[in-house]
């Protein structure tokens, strides 16, 4: 048999595929179509192709053998039953911004779409878990949460960028407001889930404690989210933007970079929180410096980024707006027309760390995100209720290091790879070198031959991980018909 279109970056074809009968999976799709009239694409219908392309990167666009869309979870609860019936492949796809191929669609099933599941409601005080909180259907991309909640003063942990959808919380999920609330999977108070035997839960901390923790970080092993109940926090007008340099600004900006992470610098402010992007064309040679600024007051020109605001700027979107607002300047990021790929890893703060990757990057490519995480997130997630990632502050704070690249060519697939795989290798060498190197790899910005779940926990998490799989799913079909980040076992159940 050919697997013909997994050519993209993960270019190990998943084990699925290996047992993928195409007969079979067809006949489940008639059989979806007949139970569930109106919520089944097939292949040649313009559903199907706006369904299976609504992805941020082309490597995801494959080709299901249909798409089931449930109108509500009750529709879903009999699909997944169905699929596990007839012992079909389904992946799961909501907002689309995971560009792994073969993770979020299939060409060796069924794709689930969470499309229908739009509902946002608020839920004031009083209610049963103290606090005012929305209810948003997994359909929603963070844009809709924060416009939503902006016109009440309320604001949900969640996205920088606004077209990301809600999986980002499965997989922890790094807000401008981490550094004082944590994770955005910290501030769930309420999955609702279909698990794998087709039942509805509503996972808290109350009703399935286990559950509840391993979803934090769990990505979708343990069952599909059809709704997220977020707390909220007031918010009024924040200060931030968008800002560019020119090129000649490199080492400013590194330098600058390294004095925000340094102790004393900026990142010691909890209302500061920043995204910085550093990229480089290859071909042109044109260097593009960028940071979205966020800080959590109406003040301008805080110390925070005092080292960065001194340097002069190409183009500036900086004043002081209210949330929704800063983030909607990166609505551009729902363009659907370039591959994407990432790896990560992690490095720990140091006065080399910034340098280390950048310089790494540099050398072919294409462009890095260095995220910083420090000792009060980790902290702040610890106080709202920890989950799977259960990262310990006393080892410090430490950069998520992401090598990035997007290009066109599918025949490039192979090279950008390779590419990225050892860019991480040799960002782990000299980061081990250099007593800087941080075990922990971020699911959201995991490529496909990373393993992040193993890293949870410094390697703890994922015993405890695998004892909730074996209960709410003892079949183990979160395992074996559902692409991802797996639990990484064989399961004899
Ligand atoms: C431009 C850009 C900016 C980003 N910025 C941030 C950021 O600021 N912070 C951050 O934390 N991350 C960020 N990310 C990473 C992002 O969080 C992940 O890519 C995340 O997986 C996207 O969620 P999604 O719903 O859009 O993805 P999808 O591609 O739909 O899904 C991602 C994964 O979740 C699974 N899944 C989808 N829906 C469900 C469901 N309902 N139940 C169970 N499993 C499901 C899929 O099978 C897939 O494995 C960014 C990504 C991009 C492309
Ligand atoms: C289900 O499919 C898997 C491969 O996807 C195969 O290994 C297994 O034997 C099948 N199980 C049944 C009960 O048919
Ligand atoms: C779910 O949708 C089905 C099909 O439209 C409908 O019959 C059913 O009443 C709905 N269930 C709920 C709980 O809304
Ligand atoms: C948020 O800002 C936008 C753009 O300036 C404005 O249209 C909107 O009214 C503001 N909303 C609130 C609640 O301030
Ligand atoms: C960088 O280049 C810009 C023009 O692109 C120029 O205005 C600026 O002075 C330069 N800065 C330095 C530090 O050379
Ligand atoms: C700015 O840089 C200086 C010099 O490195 C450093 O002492 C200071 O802490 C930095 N300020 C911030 C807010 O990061
Ligand atoms: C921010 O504060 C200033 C006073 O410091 C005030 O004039 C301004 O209206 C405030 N901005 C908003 C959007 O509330
Ligand atoms: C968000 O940005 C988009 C694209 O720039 C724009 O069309 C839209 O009007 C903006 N929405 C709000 C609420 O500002
Ligand atoms: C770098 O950090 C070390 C301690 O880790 C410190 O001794 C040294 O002075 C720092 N160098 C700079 C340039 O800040
Ligand atoms: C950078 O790439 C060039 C070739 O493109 C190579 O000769 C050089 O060794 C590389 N440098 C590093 C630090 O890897
Ligand atoms: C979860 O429940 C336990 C006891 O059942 C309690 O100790 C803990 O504080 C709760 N955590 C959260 C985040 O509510
Ligand atoms: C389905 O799984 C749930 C927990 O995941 C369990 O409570 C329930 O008994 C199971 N139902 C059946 C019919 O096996």
């Amino acid at each position: 048999m050919r697997f013909p279109i997994l050519l993209a970056i993960g270019l190990v074809v998943p084990s699925i595929s290996a047992h993928f009968d195409r007969r079979a999976t067809t006949s489940a799709c008639s059989q979806l179509a007949i139970e569930f009239p109106g919520q089944v694409y097939n292949p040649g219908t313009s559903e199907y192709v706006t369904e299976t392309e609504a992805f941020f990167s082309t490597t995801d666009w494959l080709s299901p053998y249909c798409v089931f869309a449930p109108v509500n979870s009750t529709t879903l609860t009999s699909g997944v039953q169905l699929l596990v019936h007839t012992n079909t492949s389904f992946a799961v796809r909501s907002g689309g911004h995971q560009p792994i191929p073969g993770f979020a669609s299939t060409d060796y099933g069924v794709m689930i779409a969470t499309t229908h599941f739009t509902e946002k409601t608020l839920v004031p005080t009083p209610n049963e878990f103290g606090e005012t909180y929305i209810r948003a259907g997994a359909a929603f991309r963070w844009q809709e949460v924060y416009d939503f909640l902006n016109p009440y003063g309320l604001v949900a942990i969640g996205g920088r960028v606004a077209p990301v959808g809600s999986s980002l919380i499965l997989g922890g999920g790094l807000s401008y407001h981490s550094y004082l609330h944590g994770w955005a999977a910290n501030n769930v108070v309420n999955f609702e889930l279909v698990t794998a035997n087709g039942t509805i839960l509503q996972v808290n901390n109350a009703t399935h404690p286990n559950l509840f923790w391993a979803l934090k970080g769990g990505s979708n092993n343990f069952g599909i989210v059809t709704r997220y109940d977020l707390r909220t926090y007031p918010t009024g007008p924040v200060y931030g933007g968008s800002v560019t340099w020119a090129s000649n600004a490199t080492q400013q900006y590194l330098d600058a970079f390294t004095a925000y992470i340094s102790p004393g610098g900026g990142i010691e402010d909890p209302k500061a929180n920043m995204m910085p992007s550093f990229s480089f064309e290859p071909l042109s040679g044109v260097v593009a410096l960028g940071n979205i600024y966020f800080y959590n007051a109406n003040v301008s020109n805080p110390e925070a980024f005092e080292n960065f605001t001194t340097i002069p700027t190409m183009a500036s979107e900086v004043g002081v707006m209210n949330f929704s607002t800063l983030t909607n300047q990166t609505a551009y990021f729902s363009e659907l027309v370039n591959r994407w790929g990432w790896y990560d890893t992690a490095v720990l703060f140091g006065n080399e760390s910034t340098q280390l990757i950048h310089h790494t990057v540099v050398n072919c490519t294409v462009g890095f995100a260095a995220e910083p995480i420090p000792v009060s997130m980790q902290q702040a997630a610890i106080d709202n209720g920890g989950d799977a990632m259960d990262l310990d502050p006393s080892r410090g704070g430490f950069l998520v290091a992401e090598v990035y690249v997007t290009w066109s060519d599918a025949a490039d697939d192979e090279v950008v790879k390779e590419y990225l795989t050892s860019t991480i290798a040799d960002i782990d060498r000299q980061s081990k070198e250099k007593g800087l190197y941080y075990p922990f790899t971020w699911l959201n910005d995991a490529g496909f031959d990373n393993s992040p779940i193993s890293t949870y926990g410094y390697g703890e998490s994922l015993r405890k991980m695998k004892a909730v799989s074996h209960t709410y799913d003892p079949a183990g079909v979160f395992q074996k018909l559902v692409p991802g980040f797996k639990l990484g076992f064989d399961w004899a159940g």
